[in-house]
């Protein structure tokens, strides 16, 4: 009985592996437009994809982003300024997408772009704060697919949609997991509502790595104003020392966290343009298969444990 099943399950996988395995064909006249490429993942991405013989279109916040990435001289990389906040920029890169592509449409829009900071305790934040991350990550992605979406339809292509494994459990304050929960979230009813239209949305969640977005020096230097402005008494039921104690525990398991290997996660990204069968969900990194995501389905109070774990207490903790 069990050499049958052990014999089934050995087939299983080795037909999902052959299944997982099956790429499109002609990349050479697919393009596929990034958000986000000045650095990281997104400029990374673009490298790699023109490699691969896709058309890119990259889309960078900066014009220092567009010129390092037009610099390269390759025909199939072409640059736009984007803020994905703003509504006149998003619909000038649309325009200029469509008359790129013609008639082919787009065959991947990836949504990389995205800010961390204010990232903290959530007492120490005010709407603003929130607004900031939300903004980038998660409005300025649905607005960006709403806008390209009729691109997307026309080549029956991919959505790639950067999240991130604090979509699955939030481990700070501050507008970040809250947004990779709602790209989680309008990833999931994208999927469902476009598949009937040949289009395919993939969710990315990384863990850790080391790029702008965890630089430990841009999210202290916010940390330090946000405990500036806090009033005497909430500072009180802090302590005088925990904000160098929160710093201390939060360098301490970034250090840990952070891998340097960015390609595990364009690898992901990669497969979700090139595979014939995309999955909806790519874990990327040792942290993100082994540790968050086995955390999101443990019971609450031992998660809560855990977490409470990685940060000081406050001086009046009752706790
Ligand atoms: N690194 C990680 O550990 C990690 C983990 C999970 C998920 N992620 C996600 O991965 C994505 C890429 O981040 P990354 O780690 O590669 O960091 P990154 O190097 O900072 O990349 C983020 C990019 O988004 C751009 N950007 C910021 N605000 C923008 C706006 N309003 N409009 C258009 N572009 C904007 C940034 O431009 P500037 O460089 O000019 O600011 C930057 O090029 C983000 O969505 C991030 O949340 C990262």
């Amino acid at each position: 009985m069990w050499v049958y099943l052990l014999a089934a399950a050995a087939l299983l996988a080795v037909w999902w592996l052959h299944r997982d395995r099956q790429e499109v064909g002609q990349v050479k006249d697919k393009f596929v437009f990034i958000t986000g490429c000045d650095t990281g993942f997104g400029n990374l991405l673009a490298k790699r994809l023109v490699r691969r013989g896709f058309r890119v279109l990259a889309g960078c916040l900066t014009q220092k982003g567009v010129d390092g990435l037009q610099s390269s001289n390759t025909s199939t990389l072409k640059a736009i300024l984007l803020d994905v906040t703003d509504c006149s920029s998003i619909q000038k890169a649309a325009d200029w997408v469509q008359a790129e592509v013609g008639e082919k449409g787009l065959w991947g829009l990836v949504n990389n772009a995205g800010r961390a900071i204010p990232i903290g305790p959530t007492e120490w934040m005010k709407m603003e704060d929130y607004l900031k991350v939300l903004n980038v990550n998660l409005l300025g992605l649905m607005e960006v697919t709403l806008t390209f979406l009729p691109l997307v339809k026309k080549a029956r292509g991919r959505i790639v949609n950067v999240a991130s494994i604090l979509g699955r459990i939030s481990l700070a304050g501050g507008g970040y997991c809250l947004s990779k929960s709602g790209v989680e979230s309008f990833s999931d009813s994208l999927r469902r509502d476009m598949q009937h239209f040949g289009i395919q949305v993939c969710i990315i969640e990384p863990g850790f790595f080391k790029t702008a977005v965890t630089n430990l020096e841009g999210i202290e230097n916010d940390l330090q104003r946000l405990w500036d402005r806090l009033s005497p008494e909430v500072r009180e039921s802090y302590g005088q020392n925990y904000l160098a104690k929160y710093m201390k525990a939060q360098q301490f398991s970034m250090n840990i966290l952070c891998d340097g290997d960015l390609s595990k996660v364009t690898t992901c990204m990669e497969h979700a343009l090139v595979a014939r069968h995309p999955r909806s969900r790519y874990a990327a990194g040792w942290d993100a298969k082994l540790f968050w995501i086995p955390l999101s389905y443990m019971p609450t109070r031992l998660s809560d444990f855990l977490l409470t774990l990685l940060l000081p207490k406050p001086l009046q903790s009752v706790q």
